[in-house]
């Protein structure tokens, strides 16, 4: 496999940050290129970082090499009145570790170094809440592929456009906790489809077709669309939330979980979540592999 963004699959930090940029002066490439690669120095060893790009600037960077699926995000409507907007922006930094004053000091350097080109549209601030649980209070994260399966899942195949890199999405969710907590716990475990103290998955007729696992345990040709999930909760006293992020060999396979979360699918059963958290963001981008990125910065 190649030179992929080992950071993508750190499984070992607890504290996070997410910022998306749009980039304010194309004008010249040498100086958008220097600025990246300016913010990708590290403060820290203790960090680490994924970048991606979205489909305008990765082509503006590396007009080379064009991965066949990358595209912008649009906004999604759902046939049972959800809806998914996008806010797709340029540049695309995951920055992760574990003691949160590094992460900062890595957040504030990045957004100085292409501060002349680039503005923030979100930065968001996540943790490992208890047992890795999302704040619904479920363990998030349990189906991720296991072992070597998170690569073909995560990575554009060997011998592909962009072999080694990744399609990332990201989707900021809000979630109406005090909604969700009033449920009985058992009503709680049919909207996601797992149960909550230990994260068994539901089984037969116990499993609803609306719970958010049904949804998004999608397969398509016989083909099980798996992707690799690293989500971080956020939350303050105004705002909770989830930060939902994946990496995937195709975005085919996000588009068909979005689409039968918001019952878009030919069944039209939407997600249950959806009655208790809304998306509020959304963008895709490509995380590149190591050889590629550092072709695209030359
Ligand atoms: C409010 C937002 C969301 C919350 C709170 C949430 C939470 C969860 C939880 C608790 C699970 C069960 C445990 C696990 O396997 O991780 C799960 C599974 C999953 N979620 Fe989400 N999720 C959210 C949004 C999304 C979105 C937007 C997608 C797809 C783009 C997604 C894709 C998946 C997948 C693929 C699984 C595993 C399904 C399986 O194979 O069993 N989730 N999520």
């Amino acid at each position: 496999m190649s030179n992929y963004q080992k950071a993508i699959f750190n499984e070992t930090t607890n504290t996070f940050n997410v910022t998306e940029f749009t980039i304010t002066d194309w004008s010249n490439v040498q100086v958008l290129k220097g600025s990246i690669k300016k913010a990708l120095e590290k403060t820290s060893n203790d960090i680490d970082i994924v970048v991606s790009f979205g489909k305008k600037l990765w082509e503006t960077l590396n007009p080379a090499i064009k991965p066949a699926q990358l595209k912008d995000f649009a906004t999604l409507q759902g046939k049972n009145g959800y809806s998914m907007p996008a806010t797709q922006a340029d540049l695309y930094f995951r920055i992760i570790g574990n003691d949160t004053a590094l992460v900062l000091d890595q957040t504030i350097h990045i957004q100085e170094a292409v501060a002349k080109v680039a503005e923030v549209a979100i930065s968001e601030n996540g943790f490992i809440y208890k047992d890795h649980r999302d704040l619904t209070g479920f363990v998030d994260g349990s189906a991720n592929p296991k072992e070597e399966k998170k690569y073909p899942a995560a990575l554009i195949a060997d011998g592909e456009i962009g072999a080694g890199g990744s399609y990332v999405f990201h989707q900021k969710w809000i979630h109406n906790l005090a909604k969700f907590n009033e449920l009985p716990q058992a009503v709680q475990e049919k909207i996601i489809g797992r149960t909550k103290p230990d994260s068994i998955e539901l089984e037969g007729d116990d499993m609803p077709k609306d719970s958010h696992v049904s949804r998004t345990d999608a397969k398509h040709d016989g083909v099980a669309m798996k992707i690799w999930r690293r989500s971080f909760p956020y939350g303050n006293a105004k705002e909770r939330g989830l930060f939902f992020i994946s990496y995937a060999c195709d975005p085919f396979r996000v588009d068909i979980q979005l689409d039968r979360m918001l019952g878009n699918t030919e069944d039209g059963v939407s997600d249950q979540i959806m009655n208790y958290s809304e998306a509020v963001t959304g963008g895709y981008s490509f995380a590149p592999s190591v050889e590629d990125l550092t072709t695209a910065l030359q």
